[in-house]
């Protein structure tokens, strides 16, 4: 699995989303099986957030990395309505508790809420201090949001991104770019919904002898600088995203991706799920 660097650790570009995980105990098993089978083919960066099964997923994952902490790089995410002074260490301690481990790799704010951001940062940097987290970032922010935060300890901003939603293509990307950082994408395969049936996708997806995801994969994976954390629980999927990373398109793809689903011409107000 290729690697890019996350604030001076190295991690896989394709990790492991977990939204919708932890909601059904019949299901438990197998989101578990899932992860393990994800770390085994090289996707070691997990995805997860307390608001994720209102703490299930963090379960799932916790019971998933038992005894592989070691392999692991750990994303989570706060509430914005526990985005404060008080608020940040309790969620912090809880997320902590159910994902079975003592510290987290990247610590998120899930989107912008009540509390001002300095208030948030300086929290974030009091649970670094305490080795509670590795570093800290954000998710949903816009360009106006991170020029406010303007803060050069922010390790990511993790934002939708797919080949049907290229907002962030106009501002957000060429400006995150320029300060060198990586960026997350999630819901890189659009959910698994009617983006797989593309005829495009298809069509690109049989001349590399791949699959319409893999393809969804490697496009939002063909610029540098790029984490994508698919969610996948079905073990074909597993294997099919794993591999997506050594899947190189091609111009002819891409202006045939182009052609379909346009980049943007003007601002678009951030895309959020
Ligand atoms: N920061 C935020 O606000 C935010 C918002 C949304 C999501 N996220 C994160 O991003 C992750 C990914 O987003 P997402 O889960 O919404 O959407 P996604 O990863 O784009 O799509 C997940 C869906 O696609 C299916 N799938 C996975 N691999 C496939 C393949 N190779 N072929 C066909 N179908 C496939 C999955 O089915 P199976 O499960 O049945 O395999 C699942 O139904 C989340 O899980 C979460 O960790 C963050």
């Amino acid at each position: 699995m290729r690697s890019i660097d996350l604030a001076g650790v190295p991690v896989p570009v394709i990790g492991q989303g977990t939204w919708r995980m932890g909601e059904d105990p019949n299901h438990r098993r197998a989101e578990i099986a899932a992860l393990q089978l994800g770390i085994d083919e090289g996707m070691t960066l997990i995805d997860t957030a307390e608001m994720y099964g209102e703490g299930g997923a963090e379960r799932v994952v916790g019971e998933a990395i038992h005894g592989k902490r070691d392999q692991v790089f750990l994303v989570s995410k706060v509430y914005p309505h526990h985005a404060s002074q008080k608020g940040i260490p309790r969620a912090c301690e809880a997320s902590l508790q159910r994902l079975g481990t003592d510290y987290i790799d990247l610590y998120l704010l899930h989107w912008r809420g009540q509390y001002p951001l300095e208030e948030t940062v300086e929290a974030f940097e009091r649970l670094r201090e305490a080795g509670k987290i590795g570093r800290w970032g954000v998710s949903n922010f816009d360009v106006a949001d991170l020029q406010e935060l303007a803060s050069p300890a922010c390790a990511t901003n993790q934002v939708l991104y797919n080949i049907q939603e290229r907002g962030i293509e106009f501002d957000l990307l060429p400006w995150w770019r320029q300060h060198n950082l990586p960026l997350m994408a999630y819901c890189p395969i659009a959910q698994g919904g009617e983006l797989l049936s593309s005829p495009t996708l298809k069509q690109i997806a049989t001349r590399h002898e791949a699959a319409p995801a893999q393809v969804a994969l490697a496009w939002v994976l063909r610029q540098d600088g790029v984490i994508a954390i698919p969610k996948a629980v079905t073990p074909e999927h597993i294997r099919l995203n794993a591999a997506a990373a050594d899947l190189v398109l091609d111009k002819h793809d891409l202006d045939a991706i182009d052609r379909v689903f346009g980049p943007p011409q003007r601002k678009h107000r951030l895309a959020m799920v």
